[in-house]
């Protein structure tokens, strides 16, 4: 939602944004200061900071969690980097960190660098990035803007070039598959936002698969700019319309840490998943007992490629990077799929080093 307004409602889809922001910040920032003197959160849409019904706004969010890890941090530094291009959401924002300050008042605060600039998050995020000495160091780099696509490959990559930096990015599909086909600036837009024309194959695609083909270009974007794992989780605004929310990272660890993030979201919120792997696209229900359905028939599909069979091992690793759910889950579902007979498996307690094997040819249901 483009608004106008200095700040605006905040929407279901933003607040399970904000949810999974929070919960990966929590667990991102001890491991990130444990290994490293400097780290940098980094944002090119800022935002004022702030919503009309005064909840937080993401950078605010980052702030308290951060403030917080470093009190528990002695001689560790945070770099902040916010960047927005509306001079009225700037002023609220410095206000709103201003007050983030002086709530949370303490010695930490001295080592958490805040730098505010008004601007547009490219090429000035870069800019700031390098004057605040933070592309050597580590960073995590929120790119959430209206949907874009507004972001170029040649900041992702530059962003990539720190092992140990991640981004996570908002992309509204819509925008390209109803403008880009007519208009030589929208398809020159989506070039640089993917880094090659590839994506351009959407335009023969069927229309209910355009918007997850369009995921999965970015998905290869991110891997080309040198980050060998993404996510994708689909935020779904009040008004229907679908936006991405696309994590990229070189780590196993992040991997896990955003899958935590992302299974505890309340999906009320107006967020859902699909795994990009399941051939019908189901949308998940994040309940208590979640659907692992998806989960059976692609792993049914990953153990008939290889006659010989898996190692659970396999099967775990291949879960937490190849698709939405998460390692834990492995164990529990291959269990149920021995009693149902979709696959065999040596009797007794299935572990780690067990073996598996596909039963049928045709168990895809
Ligand atoms: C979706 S909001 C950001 C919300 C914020 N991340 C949060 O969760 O609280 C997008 C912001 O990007 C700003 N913006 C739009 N285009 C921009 C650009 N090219 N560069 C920098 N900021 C921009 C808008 O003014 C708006 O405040």
């Amino acid at each position: 939602m483009a608004a106008k307004e200095p700040t605006w409602d905040r929407d279901p889809h933003t607040a399970a944004k904000h949810h999974v922001l929070r919960h990966y910040l929590q667990a991102w920032a001890p491991i990130l200061l444990s290994r490293n003197d400097i780290v940098t959160y980094a944002e090119g849409f800022a935002g004022p900071g702030i919503y009309k019904g005064g909840e937080a706004g993401s950078p605010v969010i980052a702030h308290h969690i951060l403030a917080g890890w470093l009190r528990q941090r002695p001689g560790k530094t945070v770099k902040m980097v916010l960047i927005e291009e509306d001079s009225r959401r700037v002023a609220e924002l410095q206000r709103r960190l201003t007050h983030a300050r002086d709530t949370s008042p303490g010695p930490q605060l001295t080592r958490l660098e805040t730098l505010i600039a008004q601007g547009s998050c490219h090429p000035d995020l870069l800019h700031q990035l390098a004057q605040a000495g933070s592309l050597q160091h580590p960073m995590f780099v929120l790119l959430d803007g209206f949907g874009g696509p507004d972001v170029p490959f040649t900041l992702i990559q530059q962003i990539a070039r720190h092992r140990s930096s991640e981004v996570m990015i908002t992309f509204q599909p819509q925008f390209l598959i109803r403008f880009a086909t007519k208009d030589d600036r929208h398809r020159a837009a989506g070039d640089a936002f993917f880094g090659n024309t590839d994506w351009q194959g959407v335009f023969s695609q069927p229309s209910h698969g355009k918007a997850s083909y369009l995921r999965d270009q970015y998905r290869r974007t991110l891997k080309r700019a040198g980050f060998d794992h993404s996510l994708s989780f689909e935020l779904i605004d009040e008004k229907g319309n679908l936006l991405y929310l696309i994590f990229g990272t070189r780590h196993e660890k992040g991997v896990e840490k955003m899958k935590d993030a992302m299974w505890k979201v309340d999906t009320a919120t107006g967020v859902r998943y699909r795994d990009p792997k399941d051939p019908r696209q189901q949308v998940l229900d994040l309940t208590f007992a979640p659907d692992t359905g998806p989960l059976r028939r692609i792993l049914l599909e990953y153990l008939k490629a290889s006659p010989t069979g898996r190692l659970v091992e396999d099967l775990q690793r291949f879960t937490l990077l190849e698709t939405v759910y998460k390692r834990g889950q492995v164990i529990d579902l291959l269990a149920s799929m021995r009693r149902e007979n979709q696959i065999t498996t040596t009797p007794g307690r299935i572990t780690r080093s067990t073996q598996i094997t596909a039963t049928h040819e045709d168990a895809l249901f």
